[in-house]
């Protein structure tokens, strides 16, 4: 009869042990959940937009494979579109991914946090209403310096996809924070093309090169280093070849591993090395059906005619408050 009290004993020490063992675990989850919200609270709120990961990306669905071929041709447009692509041969060897960071999801990384949300809008370069498509093409003749594609290859469905994807938890219209490259102040002066030749020499030539043509990757498939000028690069044409693009896109993101946290140049060694860079030669585009009503051309496109008695010059390089002050006054 005695033996039966053991197991019963046994039992209920056990019990007895994982129940403190339980609720000590409980309240020490529950002072760790308090220092983690002290800790959230210390922290300054960061409200810029990230995109989502690729690995995200649900890829068992037929529509997460498209949305996944999407991402492919933003990081690898080379290998797809390229001198050499796989499936057409329309652009000039650069990916999308060069210019639009990490599948475009970096804040300030000219990510592509607002394409879903705020196209189709009236775009006054084209004096019209632009698609997703329209602007893509827009990025494939001008920064890929190539060719349109049809809105109906699966090519441009599967980017569509990708960037709806990117874009699906912004509500219409919303443009959250750093999705548009950063704008920097205006220096008191012209940017400096020599200036900026020491900047480049210093801090790009090592990947980019001594003469702006980058580095192709062994298979010549795509660009380990993209090019900067030259005839592989983007044309005249091209948001890049604007200097206030980018000198805010180099400010933020180069040389290659900086983020808007943690710029290594300032804003006017940004100025003058897109002055350096945009001042070298690169293929033209004719861009004579742009820009039908004059007064909307941005302040520092290169090409007139304009509203205002400055020259092409000054509208390239500046100074530019001038010009801004002259844009304020007719406003
Ligand atoms: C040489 C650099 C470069 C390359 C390569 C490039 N783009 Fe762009 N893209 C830009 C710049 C600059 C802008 C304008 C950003 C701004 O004004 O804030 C832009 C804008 C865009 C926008 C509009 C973004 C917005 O928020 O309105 C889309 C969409 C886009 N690009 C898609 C693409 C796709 C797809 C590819 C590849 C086929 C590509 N781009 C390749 C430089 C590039
Ligand atoms: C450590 C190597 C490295 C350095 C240094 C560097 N870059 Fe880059 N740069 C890259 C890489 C890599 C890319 C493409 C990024 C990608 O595909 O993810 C790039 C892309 C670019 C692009 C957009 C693509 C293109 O070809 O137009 C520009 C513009 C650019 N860099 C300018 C600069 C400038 C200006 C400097 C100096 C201030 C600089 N970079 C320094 C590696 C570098």
């Amino acid at each position: 009869m005695k033996a039966h009290w053991f197991p019963i004993l046994l039992f209920i020490i056990i019990a007895i042990v994982v129940t403190s063992e339980i609720i000590s675990g409980y309240q020490k989850r529950k002072e760790e959940d308090k220092e983690f919200a002290a800790y959230l609270a210390a922290e300054p709120v960061d409200t810029v937009w990230r995109g989502w990961n690729k690995y995200q990306i649900p890829v068992w669905s037929d529509s997460g494979k498209l949305i996944w071929y999407g991402h492919e041709l933003i990081a690898n447009t080379s290998y797809y579109l390229g001198p050499k692509g796989t499936v057409a041969q329309i652009t000039n060897g650069l990916n999308c991914q060069n210019c639009h960071l990490d599948g475009g999801t970096i804040p300030f990384g000219n990510n592509f946090g607002k394409v879903y949300a705020t196209y189709p809008q009236f775009r006054s370069r084209n004096n019209g209403m632009q698609s997703i498509y329209d602007r893509v093409n827009d990025c494939f003749e001008r920064s890929l310096n190539g060719k349109k594609m049809d809105s109906k290859t699966k090519e441009m469905q599967a980017i569509y996809s990708y960037m709806k994807w990117l874009g699906d938890d912004v509500p219409k219209g919303v443009a959250r924070g750093g999705t548009s490259i950063m704008k920097l102040k205006y220096l008191d002066r012209a940017a400096d093309p020599d200036k900026g030749f020491q900047v480049y020499t210093a801090n790009c030539q090592s990947c980019h090169g001594a003469n702006g043509e980058g580095q192709l990757n062994t298979e010549g498939t795509g660009y380990n280093y993209p090019p900067l000028w030259g005839e592989h690069s983007y044309n005249d044409g091209a948001g890049l070849y604007r200097l206030s693009s980018f000198a805010g896109f180099v400010k933020n993101n180069m040389p290659f591993g900086t983020d808007y946290h943690n710029s290594k140049l300032t804003d006017e060694e940004a100025w003058d090395v897109a002055a350096f860079v945009n001042s070298q030669p690169r293929p033209h585009k004719d861009q004579s059906a742009d820009w039908k009503n004059i007064a909307k051309k941005p302040l520092d496109f290169p090409f007139g005619p304009y509203i205002d008695t400055f020259t092409e010059q000054q509208h390239k390089y500046g100074p530019f408050k001038a010009i801004n002050n002259f844009n304020k006054s007719t406003k």
